[in-house]
């Protein structure tokens, strides 16, 4: 794999010198197990085949010039320095990415960077991990310095922490960077073990369908279910129950919790609770083949995220209710963090066409207003090369 020829003249046109290495960085979407990675929980995410690119050359001083296409947008930044509070959160993502690897003494020299992506922003499909992730291996690439999958997504975790104040989990950073082709990810998040697990698309393709809803309560309403899930965590271990996270409770547990906890809490909890479960049927129904099964999971997993942990909306439900009575349809769920983004539908390759064109047919006859559509029949894995 190489970038395409017009990113390296680009590259030329803005820097007046080739680029040496490049990277690429896939954004991915979550089959099941939504909002419980910073529980400890279980997830089932894939990459997509859209992601974002970027293409480096070292420098000699201690700068970063970065250039990102799409926005049409260029700065430079100190390598040593934090990026700005007010610095638009692109640069954020790129600046804080470079201050990281930085900090971790792995920089020994500044760079410039050009990237570009084709992914929608802000939807729910992690084009902001794939954006520090693409950063992070083109800076590995060209300064070829040892770093794991898993460090570099605990680092691009930070960034989106620490430069982005959104509270997130590990879900999206571990997708992008370790995802393989043709395959999910099956995640561990309290572990960080993980097995890759095929996808046949050739019995099941997924559709993405994006509601185009901003999602500008996100990041607050975000860490505000995160606090939420963390309070219950510990009025629990203060009631004495033996808990390291979340992840240990079971379904049976449900009925003493119903005691122990006030019912915003239980619903929460209820959700994390019974989504762990629904990964493991998910993970065992892929395993088999049994995409119909797939299906009802995540139709189980909508429902939860809608009604316990209320961070669907009604564009949403919409998508997800008309999905579910599409022929070729296996099922359908809100994906990512939700508030808006994306609803992810799993089709019978044979019907996509057709799925895809009635589900946007009834969602602009109710929104007035077409949705994106995304078919995915394959998928990309992280890459980088020297050039
Ligand atoms: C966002 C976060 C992830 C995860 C999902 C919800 O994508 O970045 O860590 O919590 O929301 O499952």
């Amino acid at each position: 794999m190489e970038p395409p020829p017009p990113l390296r003249q680009a590259f030329r046109a803005q820097f007046g010198e080739e680029a040496t290495a490049w990277a690429f960085a896939p954004g991915r979407v979550n089959l099941i197990g939504e909002h419980t990675d910073y529980t400890g929980g279980l997830v089932l995410p894939t990459t997509v085949s859209r992601g974002i690119d970027v293409l480096i050359r070292l420098r000699p001083d201690r700068m970063c010039a970065a250039h990102a296409l799409d926005l049409g947008a260029a700065a430079v930044h100190a390598i040593d320095r934090r990026p700005a509070d007010d610095a638009p959160l692109w640069q954020q993502y790129v600046f804080g990415v470079t201050f990281e690897l930085q900090q971790a003494g792995l920089l020994t020299t500044g760079g410039q960077l050009l990237m570009r992506g084709n992914l929608p922003r802000g939807a729910g499909l992690s084009s902001s991990a794939a954006l520090c992730v693409g950063v992070a291996l083109a800076w590995q690439q060209a300064l070829r310095f040892e770093m794991t999958g898993e460090a570099m997504a605990r680092l691009c975790q930070r960034v989106e922490q620490v430069h982005a104040g959104v509270a997130c989990g590990i879900m999206d950073q571990m997708a992008v960077r370790l995802g393989q082709r043709g395959h999910a990810l099956f995640l561990d998040c309290h572990m960080l073990t993980r097995q890759h697990l095929p996808l046949d698309w050739h019995a099941a393709a997924l559709l993405i369908l994006d509601t185009k809803v901003a999602r500008t309560l996100a990041g607050s309403a975000y860490n505000d279910r995160r606090a939420t899930c963390e309070a219950a965590l510990a009025r629990l271990q203060q009631a004495g129950w033996p808990l390291e996270s979340l992840r240990t409770l079971v379904p049976r547990d449900l009925p003493r919790l119903a005691t122990a906890l006030p019912p915003h809490m239980l619903r929460r909890v209820r959700h994390i609770v019974t989504e762990n479960a629904r990964v493991r049927q998910a993970v065992d129904a892929l395993r088999t083949g049994e995409y119909q099964q797939l299906g009802q999971a995540m139709l189980a997993s909508h429902d939860s995220l809608r009604d316990d942990f209320e961070v669907s909306c009604p564009e949403l439900d919409h998508l997800v209710d008309t999905a579910q009575r599409t022929p070729g349809v296996f099922g359908a769920r809100m994906t990512g963090a939700g508030f808006g983004g994306c609803a992810l539908a799993l089709v019978h390759p044979g019907a996509l066409q057709a799925a895809a064109e009635h589900l946007a047919h009834q969602f602009e006859a109710r929104f007035g207003a077409s949705p994106g559509l995304l078919p995915l029949t394959a998928n990309r894995a992280a890459a980088a090369e020297s050039l």
